[in-house]
């Protein structure tokens, strides 16, 4: 079983073998959070709390097995918000103890990765071919990581200041779009007819991306052509968005895409990886996958979309994994809300 709420979803899941999906529960806050722009810590919290036992309960019952059959219990010890990740920690622990069942605690950024390995009954398992290259981009982070095993991970680049899906969401919130901001950008930059051109920070001779000075670029440009809407909440309608609105989003996301895209396949060539792998939420952007598909040296692997977001099944497959090499978890474990995802590069 995996246990996920290390931001504003709570999810459940189980999965065998840490590929096959049995059962994949996420309760999603977007809707709560949405009436302030943003995820409130406090409110995130008394969430999974309200949650945490009918999704983990509802993980079981889809999954039509019983407490005895689970071989491990997985759950995100970091990175996230503190008050978020200790529901799930406790609740894991909880279980674990109560079941006499092993615990098991995971990087919440490792879990994105096996996103990658996970099927649904009837799909063949895809292996990804090693040395792979991963590139997690979420909300809070935007890595470049070189994967040469299970477990084996280098962090060749970050993000120096925005992550990719912050500035997503940092966008639409200046233009009045609501939150968040990577769905509704991504809707409505389809609209757009003439992408507004938008400068790119490549960085050139690092694995590292900037997003900060596009962010400023695009609120500036929203400002010039007077389609800022400060405060809190939507109020363009994502199906009928003004033309400019639509070129602006356009612009961004091209911009975005295109570092993205171009700053992975650089690195894919210079470490001769056999397959890129994305994951995180803005993974889920239909331009980033499309884009990556026909750049990408090596094959691409993505997970749907569904798996690229927060959930728990993610965390499950990540955690078999560190069971297979016994790295059982004691009753003391904490919660990391800074946890890095790997040692950088030498
Ligand atoms: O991985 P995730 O669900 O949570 C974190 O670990 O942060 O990622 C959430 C981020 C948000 O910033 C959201 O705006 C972005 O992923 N996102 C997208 C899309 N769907 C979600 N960004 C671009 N295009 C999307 N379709
Ligand atoms: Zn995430």
């Amino acid at each position: 079983m995996g246990i996920e709420t290390s931001c504003d979803e709570t999810a459940a899941a189980v999965v065998e073998n840490g590929v096959l999906i049995h059962s994949n529960v996420i309760s999603s806050q977007v809707e709560i959070h949405a009436r302030y722009g943003g995820v409130v810590p406090e409110v995130a919290s008394r969430q999974h709390i309200l949650q945490i036992v009918p999704v983990v309960t509802l993980a079981l019952e889809e999954a039509g097995v019983t407490w005895s059959d689970l071989e491990g219990i997985a759950v995100t010890k970091g990175p996230g918000l503190a008050g978020a990740l200790l529901v799930g920690v406790n609740m894991a622990k909880a279980l674990a103890l109560g079941h006499g069942i092993p615990l098991v605690g995971v990087n919440h950024l490792e879990g994105h990765v096996y996103a990658n390995w996970l099927v649904d009954a009837g799909q063949d398992v895809q292996e990804p071919e090693f040395p792979c290259l991963c590139l997690i981009a979420s909300g809070g982070h935007t890595d470049l990581v070189l994967m040469k095993g299970h477990g084996d991970y280098t962090l060749l680049g970050r993000t120096r200041d925005d992550a990719a899906g912050e500035a997503f969401d940092k966008v639409a919130r200046v233009m009045g779009l609501g939150y968040p901001g990577g769905p509704v950008i991504e809707r409505v930059a389809r609209q757009g007819t003439s992408p507004h051109p938008f400068p790119r920070a490549w960085l050139r001779g690092t694995d590292d991306f900037s997003f900060s000075g596009l962010k400023t670029a695009v609120i500036r440009a929203a400002r010039d052509l007077g389609i800022v809407a400060e405060g809190e909440g939507a109020r363009i309608d994502p199906a009928q968005p003004p033309a400019q609105v639509a070129d602006v989003a356009a612009g961004f996301q091209e911009a975005v895409v295109d570092v993205l895209v171009e700053k992975t396949c650089h690195a894919a060539r210079r470490w001769e990886v056999g397959q890129v792998l994305l994951s995180g939420g803005v993974a889920a952007n239909g331009s980033l996958r499309s884009a990556m598909a026909r750049r990408s040296p090596v094959p691409l692997h993505c997970p749907p979309p569904i798996l690229c977001t927060d959930n728990a099944a993610m965390i499950a497959a990540c955690g078999y994994r560190h069971l297979l090499k016994g790295e059982e978890e004691d009753w003391d474990m904490e919660v990391y809300p800074n946890l890095p995802m790997a040692p950088a590069v030498a």
